[in-house]
C-alpha cells in the first residue's frame, strides 16, 4: 500500500472524525500516503482529493460531522459515475480505500469493485459502518449510532421536564429513516409509555389508536404524573403532524364525552441528533474500526466491511479480525444481503427486535 484514499460518505455521523483520524495516523506510521476525498462520493467522481498529513487530523475526534464533507451523489449511482470515479482513483496513484458510510455508501462500494471489469480497476477497498440509523447488515453498531441515543435521551429527559409539569402527552419524533433503532433504545433509556417503529408494520389507524390509548391511560393514572412520553420513529406509516392532529380529534371527542382534557405536544428532533460532539464510545469505536480497516488494506483484503461485535449466528462471509477480538472482517454481498432484509424487516435480528416491544407493550405504559 503506498496511497491510501479515505472517504466520508452519505448522512453524516458523529465519530466520522475519529475513524479519519486513527486510519491517517496509522497509516503514516507505515510510511503510506494518505489523501481525503472532498463530499463523499461526489468527490470521488470529482477527483476532489487532497493531501492528509498529520496536523490536518489533529484534534478533529471531538468535533461532529466530517471534516472531509459529504454527499448524497446521484452520478455515483451510475456506472458511468463508477467509472469517472476508478479514473480518478488510478490517476491519483491511489492503491487502498476505506469508505465510512452507511448502507447506501457501502452498496455504492460494492457496485464499485463489481464494476472494475473490464474497466479501469479498482483499489483494494473496506467499509467501515457510519450511521445513526443503525441499519446495516452484520455489525454490532455503527460510528453515530451511541452519541445519536445519548442525545435522544438527554432532550426526552427535558421534555419529560416540562410534559409533568403540564401532565402533557409528547410525541417526540426521532430520525432513523426506515429503522426503528433509535426509538425503540431511546424510548428504553429514555422510560418512554410509547414506542412506535416502522418494524412493526403499524397503519396510521393503529398508531393514533396506540398515541390516545397511552393519553388517556396516562391521564387516569391517580398515583402518579398524568403525563406521556411517545417516541415515534420518523419512518412510521403517519407523519407526525397528521397523528398530532389525528389524536387531537379523538381526545377533542374524548373530552368533550365528559373524559379528561389531555393537551398533546410534538418535538421533532431532526438533524440535531445527527450533530454534536461525539461520546467517548463513538470516538474509540471510529478508531478501532479504522485500525482494524488498515490491517485489512495492508494485509491485502478488499471487498470487505469492518463488523463490530456481530449479533447473532457471524455469516460464513465473516472471520474474526486477527487485529482486534471485537471486530470481523464481512464480505460486502452478505452485508448488503443481510441490510436489505433488515429494512424489508426479514431479518432474524430485526424480527426479534419487533417482538421484544410486542411483549413489553404493556409494560412500559406501567
Ligand atoms: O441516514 C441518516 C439520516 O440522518 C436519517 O436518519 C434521515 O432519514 C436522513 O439521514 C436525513 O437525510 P438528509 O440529511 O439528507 O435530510
Amino acid at each position: 500500500m503506498d496511497r491510501v484514499a479515505i472517504v466520508t460518505s452519505g448522512g453524516d455521523a458523529t465519530g466520522m472524525n475519529s475513524a479519519v483520524r486513527a486510519a491517517t495516523k496509522l497509516l503514516r506510521a507505515r510510511d503510506t500516503e494518505v489523501v481525503g476525498v472532498e463530499s463523499g462520493y461526489r468527490g470521488l467522481v470529482e477527483g476532489r482529493f487532497r493531501e492528509l498529513a498529520l496536523p490536518d487530523v489533529e484534534d478533529i475526534q471531538r468535533h461532529g460531522g466530517t471534516i472531509l464533507g459529504s454527499a448524497r451523489s446521484p452520478a455515483f449511482r451510475e456506472a458511468s459515475g463508477r467509472e469517472r470515479a476508478l479514473e480518478e482513483l488510478q490517476r491519483a496513484d491511489v492503491d487502498g480505500l476505506i469508505v465510512v458510510g452507511g448502507n447506501g455508501s457501502l452498496t455504492g462500494l460494492q457496485k464499485l469493485l463489481a464494476d472494475d471489469q473490464p474497466g479501469p480497476s479498482s483499489p483494494a477497498a473496506v467499509g467501515i459502518p457510519a450511521s445513526i440509523d443503525h441499519d446495516i447488515g452484520y455489525t454490532g453498531t455503527a460510528i453515530g449510532v451511541d452519541t445519536a441515543l445519548n442525545t435522544i435521551v438527554e432532550a426526552a429527559d427535558k421534555i419529560a421536564d416540562t410534559a409533568r409539569a403540564f401532565d402533557r402527552t409528547f410525541i417526540v419524533e426521532v430520525m432513523g429513516r426506515k429503522s426503528g433503532y433509535l426509538a425503540m433504545t431511546s424510548g428504553i433509556a429514555a422510560s418512554a409509555d410509547l414506542v412506535a417503529f416502522p418494524e412493526a408494520e403499524a397503519d396510521a389507524d393503529e398508531l393514533v389508536d396506540a398515541v390516545v390509548e397511552t393519553a388517556t391511560t396516562a391521564a387516569a393514572r391517580q398515583d402518579r404524573s398524568g403525563a406521556a412520553l411517545a417516541i415515534v420513529a420518523e419512518g412510521v406509516d403517519v407523519a407526525t403532524e397528521d397523528l398530532k392532529a389525528r389524536v387531537d380529534r379523538r381526545l377533542g371527542e374524548i373530552a368533550d364525552e365528559g373524559g379528561p382534557s389531555i393537551d398533546t405536544r410534538v418535538t421533532v428532533l431532526g438533524h440535531v441528533v445527527r450533530g454534536g460532539s461525539p461520546s467517548g464510545f463513538d470516538r474509540l469505536l471510529g478508531s478501532r474500526l479504522a485500525r482494524v480497516a488498515v490491517e485489512a488494506l495492508a494485509d491485502g483484503r478488499t471487498g470487505e466491511m469492518v463488523g463490530w461485535m456481530l449479533p447473532g449466528e457471524p455469516p460464513d462471509a465473516a472471520r474474526r479480525s486477527p487485529a482486534d477480538p471485537y471486530c470481523w472482517l464481512v464480505d460486502l454481498d452478505a452485508v448488503i444481503a443481510e441490510t436489505r432484509r433488515m429494512l424489508e424487516g426479514e431479518s432474524q435480528l430485526v424480527e426479534w427486535r419487533a417482538r421484544v416491544f410486542e411483549e413489553i407493550r404493556d409494560v412500559l405504559m406501567l
